[in-house]
């Protein structure tokens, strides 16, 4: 009795901690929200833990459509796993760091955790070959793998006579920020290069030469922390195409003091050999300016998210006019917050294009530098876009080189797409966003950029601490809405997945556009993720436009995935969807009138013993959901507002002591968008304390005890604290009446002799014949017009129900 009741206590305990802390750690609530064991029982996800207890800290990942595969760069060693289904046929090489590595590592007094080989750099070097570079133990070390996909060579291997030193080409130790990109054979790379890490640099590698940033040039990096790279072409013209690099640094002042952090972009020219007599090995074209994300504040003082987490580089057909996402965080002492901005390269372009910053002493201001600019103009390419008057940058008059090296800034910033983020994230309740994946999805009202976002809990917050008991790290699936005539934006955040079973931060994600799905990388693992699962969102048509998912559409029958026309010769029927207004009232009322058979609202018999509490429970599916409790008695319909006695909980209304008057029929209506959905009917029966003491020492009489107590076979299971109750919708809150459930029941109301309710359970109930005899035989109550205004009078029927007394 004691352990039924501790049980209960913690139950209802924790429920209600969890609704306070959910109301307040989350501003919006995400549609629908995924648990790992949900997502691994829908099949939508599959997580490769690597093997043994190791885990695998995933530094880097690598996507490769044309082979299937997907390469992860861990701690000694690189895997290649199956796109399809990450957690088969993975392929694995080892490079761990040599003994004397190790040993030389210790020596410097570093741990032995960080004495490994962390695999950072991953490109692909040509159609055979991959580029690999590790950290060694302190002692960065790369080498040329064979992916082995081609002809009869099906070995995944190191090329032994490849090994080199990654010195310039990985950093050394694994948490150095770095980025790197690889086009035309030719490896692009943000990194410090040096063991204590004061030299931050942006470098070229090729076979012939390494071209970098000046040292020791504060004016050119500070202090940087790079985040992202990209290769993108301005024109038809490969000799202009451009190399881009995302990243933050501190603001230079004349004291070298503590300043500002500014997130940047940087560019160089990709054919930039450097100068021939000065800035020998070094780039003649570095070019940069700030990137600004910002929101107006109500006193006119913007608030700037300066720090850059990730960047996702959102291509587009060409390849030359990609959309640029990036996601940012601020470092206020006042306020935490987060912030998703979208850069276009025409903005970025005419930031580039623009006057030159220039101030006298590092003291001044910046100004717009106004005198002349020397031909060719600092910063272009050796190209014939640009007159082809010079071969190679070697060719560039020395004035230029002088200009560019003291002229790295450019004056205008780049302002985002439309001045402002997409995505603002101010009560994150103790979650980062650490990572930012893209897809752009067509829907019938035009085209989405569905936002993926990964997690990690922060320390700074005390909810932390209880958030992390119900919260973990987890993927945000969010779309963004412009509304012209209000100038605002509307951010929908359509599912949150926990694809990990344990707490782990988010440290990459990969999207597949071409498989629909994403690779989420983390200590815990590499998962797989499906982008979307339509018929999650239920089986009418309400459901479905309310979830406002571009990728799915109501067909008539379910939730499927939308394809615009055209992609099927065949015409489809008409989709229903409503992306922007997910008014589900105008798009599936007139269905609702051909579609009764739908519309039914489960019924349900719950009974609760006096001076008990006793939980109605009524969960939808979705969270956005409002939902609203009608007490039905006497033909009559009242809200149940609650008070100190009836409390309306997000899992369902609460009575904390029964009493006989409360007997009635609940009615669990929702409302999102206008739209009013029954969910439920519950009948509440109370019994007198007495009447179930007595009832079970009657046990021996069989007929007897039937009179005094219900059927089990009315009764719906019992909530299951072990499951989230938010993830739970409300049709997996029905299920098979067990006998389990009804002897947990007894043991819940109070009863507490196992052994008795056992026997009890036997003798009378649990016999096939007198099941057969119980079971219930309510016809199913008449469909309900969905989406009429909440209040209005529906035609009720209590439910009916035939015990066999
Ligand atoms: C998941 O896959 C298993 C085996 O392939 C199958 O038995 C099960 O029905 C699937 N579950 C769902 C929800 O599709
Ligand atoms: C890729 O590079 C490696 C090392 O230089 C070379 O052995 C291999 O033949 C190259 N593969 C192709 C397809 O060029
Ligand atoms: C590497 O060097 C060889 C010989 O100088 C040259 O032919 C080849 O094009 C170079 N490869 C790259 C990727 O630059
Ligand atoms: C619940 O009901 C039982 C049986 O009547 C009673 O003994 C017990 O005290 C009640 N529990 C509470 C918390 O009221």
């Amino acid at each position: 009795m004691k352990m039924a009741e501790c049980i209960r206590t913690v139950y209802l305990t924790l429920m209600l901690l969890y609704l306070v802390l959910l109301g307040t750690a989350h501003s919006t609530y995400p549609r629908i929200r995924l648990s790992h064991k949900e997502l691994w029982q829908l099949n939508r996800t599959w997580v490769f833990q690597g093997h043994g207890t190791a885990s695998l800290q995933p530094q880097t990942m690598l996507l490769d459509e044309g082979h299937g595969r997907l390469y992860v760069g861990a701690k000694n060693t690189l895997f290649s796993l199956s796109l399809d289904r990450v957690n088969t046929q993975h392929r694995e090489i080892q490079w761990a760091s040599t003994e004397s590595q190790n040993e030389e590592c210790l020596m410097k007094g570093r741990e032995k955790s960080e004495c490994a080989n962390y695999i950072k750099v991953l490109q692909q070097y040509n159609q055979t070959h991959l580029l690999v570079c590790g950290t060694g133990a302190f002692n960065p070390t790369c080498a040329l793998v064979r992916m082995g996909h081609t002809g009869q060579d099906r070995t995944f291997a190191l090329e032994e006579d490849s090994i080199m030193s990654g010195r310039g080409r990985c950093p050394y130790d694994y948490n150095s920020p770095s980025t790197s990109t690889l086009s035309r054979g030719e490896l692009y790379i943000g990194l410090y290069t040096d063991y204590w890490e004061n030299d931050g640099a942006f470098c070229r590698l090729n076979n012939q030469t390494y071209t970098r940033t000046e040292r020791d040039d504060k004016q050119q990096l500070n202090e940087p922390k790079f985040v992202g790279s990209a290769v993108i072409p301005d024109n038809d013209d490969r000799d202009d195409d451009k190399v881009y690099f995302f990243f933050t640094e501190r603001e230079m002042d004349s004291e070298g003091g503590n300043k500002a952090m500014f997130t940047r972009v940087g560019r160089v020219c990709a054919n930039d050999q450097g100068g021939q007599r000065m800035l020998v090995n070094r780039w003649s074209s570095f070019l940069k300016t700030r990137l600004i994300c910002s929101v107006a504040g109500p006193n006119g003082i913007d608030t700037h998210f300066d720090e850059l987490e990730d960047v996702f580089v959102l291509n587009n057909k060409d390849g030359k006019n990609p959309e640029i996402f990036g996601l940012f965080s601020t470092t206020s002492a006042v306020f935490q917050g987060f912030a998703v901005c979208v850069y276009h390269m025409d903005d970025i372009r005419a930031a580039f294009n623009g006057p030159f910053a220039y101030r006298e002493k590092p003291e001044h201001h910046w100004t717009a530098y106004e005198d002349r600019v020397p031909y060719p103009r600092p910063g272009s390419c050796a190209s014939k876009v640009n007159g082809g008057g010079f071969s190679s940058s070697k060719e560039f008059p020395d004035e230029v080189l002088r200009f560019v090296r003291s002229h790295p800034v450019m004056y205008r910033p780049v302002f985002p797409h439309r001045g402002r983020p997409v995505l603002l994230q101010t009560e994150t309740g103790g979650r980062k966003l650490t990572q930012i994946a893209v897809d752009r999805v067509q829907a019938q009202d035009g085209q989405y950029h569905v936002l993926y976002i990964g997690t990690a809990l922060s320390c700074w917050n005390s909810v932390t601490l209880f958030s992390s008991l119900l919260d973990d790290s987890v993927v945000l699936k969010v779309i963004t809405i412009y509304n012209k005539d209000t100038d605002t934006m509307e951010e929908v955040l359509l599912e949150e997945l926990q694809v990990f079973k344990v707490p782990a931060p988010i440290r990459e994600i990969i999207i597949s556009p071409k498989r629909q799905r994403l690779y989420v990388g983390s200590e815990a693992g590499v998962a797989q993720v499906a982008l979307h699962q339509c018929d999650l969102y239920g089986s009418e048509c309400a459901d479905c436009c309310l979830a406002r998912d571009p990728y799915c559409a109501w067909d008539g029958l379910t939730c499927t995935r939308y394809y615009p026309a055209g992609i099927y010769t065949k015409s489809r029927r008409f989709r229903r969807q409503d992306v922007r207004h997910g008014n589900a009232v105008q798009l599936c009322n007139g269905l609702q009138i051909e579609d009764e058979q739908w519309q039914r609202a489960e019924e349900r018999l719950v009974y609760g013993v006096e001076s008990n509490s006793t939980l109605l429970e009524c969960v939808p599916r979705s969270l956005q959901a409002t939902v609203l409790w009608f007490l039905q008695k006497d033909g009559e319909k009242h809200e149940v507002r609650g008070d100190e006695r009836v409390i309306v909980t997000s899992h369902g209304l609460l009575f904390l002591r029964v009493r006989s008057s409360d007997a009635a029929v609940y009615v669990c209506q929702t409302v999102e968008h206008g739209y009013v959905h029954t969910l439920l009917r519950v009948s509440l029966r109370v019994l007198s304390g007495e009447r179930v003491e007595s009832a079970i020492h009657q046990a021996d009489d069989g007929e007897a005890a039937k009179s005094a107590l219900p059927c089990p076979s009315f009764m719906g299971p019992p909530p299951d604290p072990s499951v989230s109750p938010k993830a739970r919708g409300p049709s997996a809150v029905s299920g098979p009446h067990s006998r389990l459930w009804y002897k947990e029941f007894l043991q819940l109301i109070g009863y507490g002799d196992a052994q008795r309710v056992e026997e009890y359970c036997e003798r009378v109930w649990c016999s096939d014949k007198k099941r057969k005899k119980g079971k219930r035989k309510y016809s199913p109550p008449s469909g309900e017009r969905r989406g009429k205004g909440r209040g209005e009078e529906n035609s009720h029927r209590a439910p009916r129900h035939t015990a066999d007394t």
